[in-house]
């Protein structure tokens, strides 16, 4: 995720586009930049690291201008530098763009404009966009955009700025957003509303495939083929602080309605299109590197550990290769016997967690082979790391963590399966199928959270109990601990997660009248065994909601009330079956009053051991 905006009008520039950015840090902040047209030519001036350090710049050297764009960036493609932050330029300077998204076939436009004779300064996919500009540039901004439209594959909201045209803006979006705000004499863009609420409150809100010219006085709106398009405005009504969480009431709902689109971009270019393999161009491992791999260490914190839980059914199912799961601050306490023939896996959202980066440290010392699974490009764990594969979750600000625990589960399952295809431990139709799957899980995540109803009503009706137990077998064992996680750090309900088959070695002394058990029963290798453990609960008259998949007709009959996800293989279902955990979770938490985005006693990063 980054941050976009720009502005054309009878005002200086720059104030603008700094207080546009402030507002949408919240999508990125290890770089920004801006470009402001001068009368003459663009400058650019752009600097990594926060806002503020760019803020200094401008101040020190301010340009004076009346159209300009910029840029706060959450890196994917080259890490956080000057070089790699927006605005880009083509070969000549002339022509700026800023983008938000990723450009799949980058590498393949890259090599060509190389090949006629265009000059790169940067590693991101971006710039090939400036150049594109450039390269068809033939007096008709609009014309040489919506070229450079037709040619790009993947997901932008983009922004183009040039010295021959400087009178105009042009933006134009495909699954990234996009909003054009209407003044008097004067308008603006902003991937988000709260960038330009202090300005105006009429907008467009540009829809996929629309591509928007910006001048001081009008703006046109058509599809990339340029047949005019008739917008609605859209007149913003919501408050400033609201407006920044995009009308909803905590980062923690946003983030968990982000579920979606944050699954669909961790799988974006890593899975072939006829489904046949997982393409990781970051690793480009061979059948001897994982012939070496003899054994497997997962080490992460909280969340991510919860992860990793996952991560180890779906390694040594699919890939065959044992797998150790353990707790950062534990791991390099007791001696782990890790050599030349294991591989690391760290996995944290922030990269900076220290427990985490510690063990991953040690495990570098013991002679490993390192791999992180982190959203954070360029983050200590990151660098340290032998290898990293990133997970495209964009900035987690809620400090319960939501879309970084599914963009994880998939980044896990993707390894999963890139292991098993080079170690040949998967038969080619049932990779296709698990591929297949994969792809639908966006769809089936949208389609959870249309009707959260049902999960408000559990919350507010079992909101104020003590405790609450969740249980499953085997991958809903894994979830069920990310469930209870969810509840307690944001609701403050004392909740536990059991293998459900462990519950009557102790556990289940404490299951009496009332108490809720939250049974996920989506495993069918197990279902008659759940089924027996719900009964037990039962017989001692706790109430049961349990969490099936669409299509078991038997589950209502054993429990009390029922959610159900949309029917998936056994391996996906964790992805699904957390979010009406997290959802639980979140209206408990609301029921009782708490404070969702700042739980008490936590912070959202913890770099201290
Ligand atoms: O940034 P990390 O993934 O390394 O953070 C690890 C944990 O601190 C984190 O997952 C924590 O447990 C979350 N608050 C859980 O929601």
């Amino acid at each position: 995720m980054c941050g976009i905006v720009g502005y054309i009008g009878p005002k200086q520039a720059t104030p603008f586009l700094i207080e546009g950015l402030k507002k949408l840090e919240y999508r990125g902040y290890d770089s920004a930049g801006i470009a402001v047209f001068d009368g003459e030519k663009i400058n650019v001036d752009k600097s990594v690291g926060r806002l503020s350090i760019l803020e200094k710049k401008v101040e020190q050297h301010p340009v004076a201008g009346q159209v300009g764009i910029g840029h706060t960036r959450w890196a994917t493609h080259g890490r956080p530098s000057d070089a790699n932050s927006h605005p880009h330029t083509d070969c000549t300077g002339k022509f700026v763009v800023v983008h938000n998204g990723i450009i799949e076939n980058y590498l393949h436009l890259k090599e060509k404009l190389i090949a006629k004779g265009h000059v790169f300064k940067s590693e991101t996919d971006t710039e090939v966009v400036a150049h594109l500009v450039e390269e068809y540039y033939q007096g008709n901004f609009e014309e040489a955009v919506k070229r450079v439209l037709s040619e790009i594959e993947g997901s932008y909201a983009l922004v183009f700025l040039t010295e021959h045209e400087p009178d105009k803006i042009i933006c134009s979006k495909q699954d990234n957003p996009l909003v054009i705000g209407l003044g008097e004499g004067e308008n603006y863009i902003a991937s988000d509303i709260p960038a330009i609420i202090s300005r105006t409150r009429k907008t467009y809100i540009l829809s996929d495939g629309e591509m928007a010219v910006l001048t001081r006085d009008s703006v046109w709106v058509m599809n990339r083929q340029g047949v005019p398009v008739n917008k609605k405005v859209f007149e913003v009504h919501w408050d400033a602080e609201a407006a920044e969480k995009g009308g909803y009431e905590h980062f923690m709902i946003k983030e968990i309605y982000e579920q979606p689109k944050a699954i669909r971009e961790t799988m974006t270019g890593r899975l072939a299109k006829d489904d046949s393999a997982v393409l990781f161009d970051e690793l480009k491992w061979t059948e001897d590197d994982v012939a070496a791999i003899h054994k497997i260490v997962v080490v992460a914190c909280g969340t991510a550990y919860h992860a990793g839980m996952v991560g180890k059914y779906y390694i040594e199912q699919l890939a065959r290769i044992p797998v150790e799961v353990d707790v950062a601050s534990e791991f390099r306490y007791r001696s782990p016997l890790v050599d030349e023939n294991t591989l690391a896996i760290v996995i944290s959202q922030s990269g900076e967690t220290l427990d985490t980066l510690a063990a991953l440290k040690e495990a570098k010392r013991l002679g490993a082979r390192t791999l992180a699974i982190t959203n954070v490009v360029g983050s200590s764990i990151a660098r340290e790391a032998d290898q990293v594969v990133y997970t495209w979750a964009g900035p987690e600000i809620a400090v319960a963590s939501t879309k970084a625990y599914t963009t994880q589960l998939v980044a896990l399952l993707l390894l999963s399966l890139y292991l098993a295809g080079l170690k040949g431990a998967i038969n080619p139709d049932r990779l296709k199928e698990l591929i297949h799957g994969m792809k639908e899980l966006p769809g089936q995540a949208h389609e959870l959270l249309e009707d959260v109803q049902p999960i408000k009503a559990f919350a507010q009706q079992y909101g104020f109990c003590e405790d609450v137990f969740f249980i499953g077998r085997a991958l809903d064992y894994a979830v069920a601990l990310e469930g209870s996680l969810k509840l307690k750090e944001i609701s403050y309900i004392h909740a536990e997660a059991y293998a459900a088959g462990e519950l009557k070695h102790g556990t289940l002394a404490l299951i009496i009248e009332g108490v809720p058990v939250i049974a996920l029963a989506t495993q069918r290798d197990v279902y008659e065994k759940i089924l027996s453990n719900i009964k037990e609960v039962k017989a001692r008259d706790a109430v049961v909601i349990g969490v099936a998949m669409k299509g078991d007709d038997a589950i209502a009959k054993y429990v009390d009330h029922t959610i159900l996800i949309p029917a998936t293989d056994k391996f996906l279902s964790p992805v699904l079956t957390v979010i009406p955990l997290q959802l639980l979770a979140y209206y408990a938490a609301i029921t009782r009053g708490a404070d969702v985005d700042k739980p008490r006693n936590l912070a959202k990063s913890v770099t201290v051991e």
